[in-house]
């Protein structure tokens, strides 16, 4: 696509309908094209959403590093737990690309202008929410988050495609965890069970709200960010799900869901979507504490800040002596 000003002056309608083209031709937009100003809101409104996530999502598992069962285990939960830091900052640096710094990013999640997933405001509260969260957040996120490795703007769609590869590490360790736990003692399977009846509904309103209430989903799939509805997404992730659970011993709490063979899918029951709008408020079971938590880590991080800075400012000086 045609970079800004390159070659001559063209008018504001010659970008749009390169911009429009590039889109229609599943072309990728680069920083330096021309672009819609309310598509590079869109995607810094969704970019930083996804990294504001990243980097909360790392507050309930890393709450269990201290109590891992086993070294191997301890071993596997930190590296994912650093994984998701890596994919804030990946997800920042994009955002970055479209000229919104991370700091004013961070204002606003902390001043709570600008959200992160609802489904981090739900406790761990056992060994066991770390498979569930593997298996079910990590593999809903993964169902998300394929199709954007083929989202139109460039820098988002190819960050996706190395926090995908990690993610699927994620969810198999949660899978292979819940395994272990349900072939186990009569506890331990027990234990499983529970975490899977805490962890199921929230992770189908990841997708975000039905289709005829999704605010931006009309307008995004049109500008090729988002590749499929939330329904679809959230009835695809039931249908992998389903026969995942069968296979670990372990049953999805939800006595409506059935087989449908005209359409090929699982039925599946009404999500309370009370409880989500709840979350969404700040009223869901650990918003405060997890927001108040993140800005405590964001204060004691200030000298890091400051150091770099004053790092950089002195190679500056050296460089221009
Ligand atoms: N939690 C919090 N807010 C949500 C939400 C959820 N699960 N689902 C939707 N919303 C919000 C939207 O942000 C929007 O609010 P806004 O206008 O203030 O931004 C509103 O609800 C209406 O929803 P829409 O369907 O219109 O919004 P989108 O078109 O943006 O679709 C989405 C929502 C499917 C979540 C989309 O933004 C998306 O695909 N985002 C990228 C993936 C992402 O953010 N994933 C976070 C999951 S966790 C994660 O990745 C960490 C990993 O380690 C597990």
């Amino acid at each position: 696509m045609a970079e800004r000003g390159t070659d001559g002056e063209p008018g504001p309608e010659t970008y749009e309908s390169a911009f429009d083209a590039a889109v229609a031709a599943d072309e990728r937009i680069e920083p330096r094209d021309w672009m819609p100003d309310a598509y590079r809101a869109t995607l810094v409104r969704q970019i930083a959403q996804h990294a504001h996530s990243e980097i909360i999502g790392m507050m309930p598992e890393a709450n269990w590093l201290s109590r891992a069962p086993s070294l191997r285990r301890k071993a596997i939960l930190m590296a994912k737990v650093q994984d998701e830091a890596g994919h804030g900052l990946y997800l920042y640096g994009a955002a970055e690309t479209l000229g919104t710094g991370r700091d004013e990013l961070l204002d606003k999640l902390h001043s709570g202008r600008q959200k992160y997933s609802s489904i981090f405001n739900y406790p761990t509260l056992t060994w066991a929410d770390v498979g569930a969260i593997g298996w079910l957040v990590d593999g809903a996120a993964i169902t998300n988050q394929v199709p954007l490795c083929r989202c139109s703007y460039g820098p988002y769609a190819r960050a996706m495609v190395r926090i995908c590869k990690e993610e699927s590490f994620h969810q198999r360790q949660g899978y292979e965890l819940l395994l272990v736990l349900s072939r186990g003692t009569d506890a331990q399977h027990a234990m499983a069970q529970d975490a899977i009846d805490r962890w199921w509904w929230p992770s189908l309103m990841m997708f975000g709200p039905p289709d005829d209430e999704s605010a931006h989903s009309a307008q995004s799939m049109a500008w090729k960010i988002k590749r499929h509805s939330n329904d679809e997404l959230r009835q695809r992730f039931v249908d992998i799900c389903v026969p995942q659970a069968e296979a670990l011993g372990l049953t999805l709490p939800d006595p409506d869901l059935r087989w449908n063979e005209e359409a090929g899918h699982w039925d599946f029951g009404a999500i309370d979507w009370g409880e989500f709008k709840a979350v969404l408020k700040g009223n869901g079971p650990c918003n405060e504490q997890r927001i108040s938590q993140r800005r405590r880590a964001h204060e004691d991080g200030a000298w890091v800040r400051d150091a770099a800075a004053a790092h950089a400012r002195k190679r500056q000086e050296a460089a221009s002596r």
